[in-house]
């Protein structure tokens, strides 16, 4: 078995994290997060959506967070961009990369984002074109890639459709995700197989909600396949608001603690980012949900 030397880890926190949070998180919190994780050594953060407010209130403070951001050199943030209307909206905070988010599956596409998918494709388009041409790289995500909510099992060919269809209007990077946390290693290593017919390892990332306790199983499943790019959600937040019952994403520090126990570099302090994890679970008022924080936060408190 021969693990990628390197892993390069994005804390979806920020977005993922709180955009299916009922009670409204203040943008100094959103902001001390983004603060903290940069501090824990994440070079990666998606800090926010250009999204409807109406569709996800909790984003409606994307351009004030992004204005707060003390920027770290060397740090990438990502915003996510559904359509032109988005882009545009997202310049002035100066996004450092773009995410469009399409859907394998129909049904969840429609309930997303309230279109078919190759309408999605048709408003990605535009996006992609005018971000390249700015220099700003674009990643698409990919939902429901093994199961969705509303159709059930997702087969891989339609995982191989989307992927063609997002690399054909220029799409750089794709991440592979398991929106309902569904999945399990071969299932998610078939999804991965049928994404590599259009893209390169280098441009393949996983992304995987832990609803069943399958994510970093699926992680360790594609680390072995050589992918070495994730999203990952401290203290384990996440959830869309469109995919009902999902939990939140695998925690940053759960896989910071796989990786580094398997002798993989991440570039993170995994002290520093347990005291970020603790610091958004304090202000929701819930224990983390990340296994490795709790344990070794009763491990300093023990000692
Ligand atoms: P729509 O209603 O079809 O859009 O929504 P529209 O173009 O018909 O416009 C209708 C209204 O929305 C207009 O306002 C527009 O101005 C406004 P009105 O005239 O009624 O006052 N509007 C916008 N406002 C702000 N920003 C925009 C924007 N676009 C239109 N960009 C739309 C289409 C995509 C906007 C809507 O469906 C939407 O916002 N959906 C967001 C869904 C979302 O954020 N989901 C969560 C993120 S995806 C996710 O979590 C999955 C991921 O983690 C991977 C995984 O786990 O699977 C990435
Ligand atoms: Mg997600």
């Amino acid at each position: 078995m021969k693990l990628p030397a390197h892993v390069k880890l994005v804390d979806v926190g920020p977005r993922d994290g709180l955009q299916n949070e009922q009670q409204p998180v203040p943008a100094a919190i959103k902001i001390e997060l983004v603060h903290r994780l940069q501090d824990a050594g994440l070079k990666n953060i998606e800090v926010t959506s250009f999204v409807s407010p109406k569709w996800v209130p909790q984003m409606a403070d994307n351009a004030e967070v992004m204005a707060g951001i003390r920027r770290q050199p060397g740090v990438c943030y990502s915003v996510l961009t559904p359509n032109l209307q988005g882009f545009e909206a997202s310049l002035d905070s100066r996004p450092d990369e773009i995410v469009v988010f399409g859907a394998a599956s129909e049904a969840f596409s429609q309930r997303n984002i309230n279109c078919s998918i190759a309408e999605s494709i048709e408003r990605f388009r535009p996006v992609v074109e005018a971000a390249r041409a700015r220099g700003i790289p674009v990643r698409g995500a990919m939902s429901c890639t093994v199961g969705c909510p509303y159709e059930g099992e997702i087969a891989p060919e339609r995982v191989e459709r989307l992927a063609r269809l997002m690399k054909g209007i220029g799409v750089q990077h794709v991440g592979v995700a398991d929106t309902i946390g569904v999945g399990t290693p071969l299932k998610v290593q078939r999804a991965l197989e049928a994404t590599l017919r259009h893209f390169d390892i280098d441009d393949i990332s996983g992304h995987f909600h832990d609803t069943y306790g399958q994510a970093l199983a699926n992680t360790l499943a594609s680390l072995e396949m050589g992918v070495w790019q994730f999203d990952t959600s401290v203290a384990g937040l996440g959830g869309c608001p469109y995919a009902k019952g999902a939990t939140g994403n695998v925690a940053t520090e759960d896989v910071v603690y796989l990786l580094h126990g398997l002798g993989i570099a991440t570039g993170i302090d995994l002290d520093k980012l347990i005291d970020a994890g603790q610091f958004i679970s304090d202000f929701l008022g819930r224990k983390s949900g990340s296994r490795a924080g709790t344990a070794l936060l009763n491990k300093r408190a023990a000692s």
